[in-house]
């Protein structure tokens, strides 16, 4: 597989994009001072399954508060740990926004998407903008992390 490069220059605070690596949808975030904040605040792992990603494998250099590279980027495999599905990004300036309910879908946790984080469209795992699932998701694990590195500090290089 060759490594796939994704051009960061046009990517704002607070935007999301999609890249496939590998056959995957791969999340590539930049967040914003507020979610950096957000993710910092300690109090929140007690909403996390599994704050400190122990329990899921990944690359030692996203083993920090923000699991990632630099606090602002985020980068993960986008495909939910439960079943599949895609995760939607809600950023937080958007506040809730109600998830689409899947047909035939089990049920929902919740219609709400938490500002600044992901919501799986198919069962309602919530994850947050590190990839974290909230507990009371049906999502076993948090979203891996990908393998990859900046070569510039607006290049992302997968794989
Ligand atoms: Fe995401 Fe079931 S596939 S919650």
């Amino acid at each position: 597989h060759a490594p796939v490069d994704v051009d960061l220059s046009k990517l704002a605070p607070g935007q999301q994009t999609t890249v496939v690596w590998q056959g995957k949808p791969v999340f590539i975030l930049r967040r914003t001072p507020e979610d950096i904040a957000k993710l910092q605040n300690a109090a929140q792992a007690d909403t996390l399954r599994d704050p400190t990603s122990k329990e899921h494998q990944q690359p030692p250099y996203a083993e920090n508060w923000h699991r990632s590279l630099t606090p602002e980027y985020g980068v993960y495999v986008g495909i939910c740990t439960h079943l599949g599905c895609v995760p939607a990004y809600a950023p937080a300036a958007a506040g809730n926004v109600p998830a689409p309910a899947a047909e035939g879908a089990g049920k929902p946790i919740s219609q709400e998407t938490p500002p600044g984080g992901y919501a799986c469209p198919c069962h309602g795992s919530k994850f947050d903008l590190a990839g974290r699932v909230f507990k009371g998701a049906p999502a076993p694990y948090n979203l891996p992390v990908p393998p990859y590195f900046m070569p510039t500090p607006t290049t992302l290089r997968l794989g």
